[in-house]
Formats: C-alpha cells, sequence, structure tokens
C-alpha cells in the first residue's frame, strides 16, 4: 500500500523484481524492455530503478510487434530482468498476444510488470496474474474512486505474485529491509484515502464492479462508433472494438484544413466540456475515455459536441473562415472577448459562446484565452509578490 502514485508503484514492483533476480544470484539482469507506447513513467520508472530501457516496437496497429519483442529477447536474454507492460495498451486495445508475450519473457527468465493504470477495463474480467503478470500497480485514482486530476491524490498499490512478496517496500524503520526498498516514508502510504477505496469496493460488489468495467467498455465502444465518421479511431483491436478508451485521429484533418488537436481541445470549452486527453499516445489526437460513472446522456452531449465541431472545421476546410480567423482557432471565448462593442469576427457571439444554443449545457468559462503551453512547460514563472511587497 506504500506507493502513492503510479509511478512510485513501478518504482517499488521494479525494486522488488531487481531484488529478486539479486537474491537469487541472477546479477546481471539489468535491462528492461518497454513497448514504444508506453507511458513515459515506465522508462522512467526503470531508469530510477537502476535498470537499462530496451524500447521495443510497435506494430502499424498498435499492438507490441512480436518478431521484434523475440529479437530482443534472443538478443539480451540472460540480461533481461523484466518487461513492462500496460493491459489494455495504452492504444485502448486488449493486446491478443499478451500471454505470448509475458510467456517469451519468462521463458529467458525475466519478470513480466503489467502497468496496472487501465486495470478499470480488467476488474471481474481478467486477472493479470493468469495472462502472465507478476507484479502490478493499481492506480486507485483511475479504478477505484480516487479523484485523478487537478492535483488529486494519487494512490499506486503493488500486488505481486508470491515468489515476489518478500521484496516489496516495507516500514523504514521496522523492517530489515535496506534503505534502497523504501517508497514512501509512510508505511501504507496515503493511509487517510485507502478507505474510500476500501468503501467503494464493498459498496460495488463483485458484481457492481464488474458491471462497471462493462460500462466503461461499452460507452467507449459507444463514443469510438459514434464518432468514428467524423474523426477515425486510430487503433481498434481484431474484432473493430476498443477496450476502456478510444483514440481520435485528427492528423488528416489538421493536415487538410489547418485546424489543430488544441483548437478542438480549447473549442469543448465553449461547447461546456473539459477537453480529454491530448496527444498521449500519439501525438495530434485525442483519447477519450469516458470511464464507467458518465451517464449515456452526458456520452451523448460529448459526441454531439464533437460532431458539431467537425461542422466548424468543415467550414474552415471549405473556406466560409479562415484558418486564423474561426471559432475554434479563437477559442476559448472568454467573457473578456466577447463583452465588446465591437466584433470584428466571421461569426456571431452567439456562435462563439452558446454554438449548440443556451439550452445544450453550461458553457465553461475560462479566464484567459490561450497561452504558449509548451513555453510555459520550459519555463515556470513564480507569480508570487515579493516579500517587501507586503511590507
Ligand atoms: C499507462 C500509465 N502508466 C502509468 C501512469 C502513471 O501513473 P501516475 O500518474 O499515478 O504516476 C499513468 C498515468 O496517467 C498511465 O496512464
Amino acid at each position: 500500500m506504500q506507493p502513492n502514485a503510479g509511478s512510485q508503484g513501478e518504482y517499488a514492483g521494479l525494486l522488488a523484481i531487481k531484488a529478486y533476480h539479486e537474491s537469487r544470484g541472477d546479477t546481471d539482469r539489468d535491462l528492461c524492455l518497454i513497448p514504444s507506447s508506453a507511458h513515459g513513467t515506465n522508462a522512467a520508472s526503470a531508469a530510477l530503478a537502476g535498470m537499462r530501457v530496451v524500447v521495443v516496437a510497435c506494430r502499424e496497429n498498435g499492438d507490441v510487434d512480436l518478431d521484434d519483442l523475440r529479437a530482443k529477447i534472443a538478443e539480451h536474454a540472460d540480461r533481461i530482468a523484466a518487461l513492462m507492460i500496460t493491459y489494455p495498451s495504452t492504444h485502448g486495445v486488449y493486446e491478443h498476444d499478451v500471454a505470448d508475450i509475458c510467456a517469451a519473457v519468462h521463458d529467458v527468465g525475466g519478470q513480466v510488470y503489467v502497468d496496472g493504470a487501465n486495470l478499470n477495463a480488467l476488474v471481474g474480467l481478467a486477472r493479470p496474474g493468469k495472462f502472465g503478470g507478476d507484479v502490478s500497480h493499481l492506480n486507485l485514482h483511475k479504478t477505484f474512486c480516487i479523484p485523478h486530476g487537478g492535483g488529486g491524490p494519487g494512490v499506486g498499490p503493488v500486488a505481486v505474485r508470491s515468489h515476489l512478496a518478500p521484496f516489496l517496500p516495507g516500514h523504514p524503520l521496522a523492517d530489515e529491509l535496506p534503505d534502497e526498498h523504501t517508497v514512501s516514508s509512510a508505511p501504507y502510504g496515503s493511509a487517510s484515502i485507502l478507505p474510500i477505496t476500501w468503501a467503494y469496493i464493498r459498496m460495488m460488489g463483485a458484481a457492481g464492479l464488474r458491471e462497471a468495467t462493462l460500462t466503461a467498455i461499452a460507452s467507449a465502444n459507444y463514443v469510438a462508433r459514434r464518432l468514428d465518421e467524423y474523426y477515425p479511431v486510430l487503433y481498434t483491436g481484431e474484432n473493430g472494438m476498443v477496450a476502456h478508451e478510444c483514440i481520435l485521429d485528427l492528423r488528416a484533418i489538421t493536415k487538410a484544413t489547418g485546424v489543430t488537436v488544441d483548437d478542438v481541445a480549447k473549442r469543448l470549452a465553449d461547447y461546456g466540456f473539459h477537453a480529454p486527453t491530448m496527444s498521449f499516445p500519439v501525438a495530434g489526437t485525442l483519447m477519450v475515455e469516458p470511464t464507467e460513472s458518465e451517464s449515456l446522456a452526458e456520452v451523448d452531449a460529448f459526441c454531439d459536441a464533437m460532431i458539431a465541431i467537425r461542422a466548424e472545421i468543415d467550414k474552415v476546410g471549405a473556406g466560409v473562415w479562415t484558418v486564423e480567423d474561426n471559432p475554434l482557432r479563437n477559442a476559448p471565448h472568454t467573457a473578456e472577448c466577447l463583452l465588446v462593442a465591437e466584433w470584428n469576427h466571421p461569426y456571431t457571439r452567439e456562435q462563439a459562446a452558446y454554438p449548440l444554443g443556451k439550452g445544450f449545457r453550461p458553457k465553461v468559462w475560462p479566464p484567459v484565452r490561450r497561452i504558449d503551453g509548451a513555453y510555459g512547460d520550459r519555463n515556470l514563472v513564480c507569480s508570487c509578490p515579493p516579500v517587501e511587497a507586503f511590507a
């Protein structure tokens, strides 16, 4: 229970794997295989745990490239400590070959770390230990009712198969583990957060948890089916279905019209939505994960907004609006930009603020319009007044 984030869980799990290999005298195993589709934390955790990362390629359909995996395994067999794999993948697909992938790593003595960030597509349906996982962290802040985002607390308990249990982090003072096994100085991590998850599990019950998973999967597939003709869904499984999330590919739209994924994300605020994940895991795309907690009405409203936005994009494509001056590029519309005596845009103020009418849903009123996000990420600016200001 110690790790306070998924990434800390990865770190804890990899430390357990490392200590396990060392306990068997297998001290040369320092390589961690990670598919190119993985979340950035996977490679960072491996590096922090003292492992070297070997990237495994993905096929065009987004799945792990089995040929490349087998080639890397053959090349590095005795050095492989672990494979980290996300299931369902960050591409939102249940990979058909996951059991074979895990078995291939086990065959050469490696351990399999299943990144459990997508556990809300598995709970009640599948057991990571059965398809080959040795370790997994569970992002309670994604699957088990802990708020995520807006600075919400992360919690990433780690589950292991029994052979790894002795190597899990313990209490930094009470246990006899070496110091480097400690991931947090609190033995039970965010102990005050855990009762929420406990209560959620107790109240949902096994059947309820399974239903939540099925609802999340049904919702994602519903979004994928409704939106595919407007924004192609990038990856699907063999049967044309997605898992609990779908990636909407805007890259061809951007190429043809100049409207970017940022424009669409910002425009969603005018329609009353916070944008879904942008440009992860694929740049220029949106990844939609409705989860089990959004009602059909909410999912439908989101699809309606996205379809209406596509019609706006087409107006830019057809030259009705220029790429520089249209409701997408100017989004989000703030009160300040709308409350002006003189309005000089080729669309109305009503179209800007209430594109689907006032009855659709409340517009989000951000205090600022566009900021240079990339610049901001690289140039942290302290906005606190200097101490002298309080004198
Ligand atoms: C696939 C995957 N792995 C790992 C993580 C890391 O989890 P955390 O943000 O709790 O560190 C995330 C988080 O978004 C994720 O999506």
